[in-house]
């Protein structure tokens, strides 16, 4: 199990919400991939990873022009790479491709310990002092 704890959280809760649900899907598919049926569920958890990514990224990215962050353009590079990598995940998919389970279990980890554990908090502040709890 790969768990949520209070070192990921970037102290807004409507965000660490949305963050958990990331850890859902991260466990999902460990799970899978423990069971040896990983195969079943890499196209679900793109499904997910791609709505996932439309919905949390356009709340983070809502709350940083009202807020005027400053590391708004950075910030949103990143999504888009999420975005593009996601796509591309999908496109293999659809084209017949075996997605091997460990690059999609990787890239998850990575956007965890990078995005989420290091990038996402550059905004903690800019959103509390605008009244974000
Ligand atoms: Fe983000």
């Amino acid at each position: 199990m790969f768990q949520w704890n209070e070192k990921y959280s970037v102290g807004i809760q409507v965000v660490d919400v949305q963050h958990k649900e990331l850890f859902k899907l991260l466990n999902k598919l460990l799970e899978a991939m423990k069971q040896g049926y990983a195969s079943n569920v890499t196209n679900e958890i793109i499904m997910e990873l791609e709505k996932y990514a439309v919905l949390h990224f356009q709340k983070e990215e809502f709350f940083f022009h009202r807020f005027s962050f400053s590391g708004t353009e950075e910030h949103i590079r990143e999504h888009q790479h999420f975005i593009q990598k996601v796509t591309s995940l999908k496109a293999d998919l659809k084209s017949g491709k075996i997605i091997i389970s460990f690059e999609l279990l990787n890239f998850l980890k990575d956007w965890i310990d990078h995005h989420i554990l290091i990038v996402d908090k550059q905004y903690s502040e800019c959103f509390k002092q605008n009244g974000l709890q």
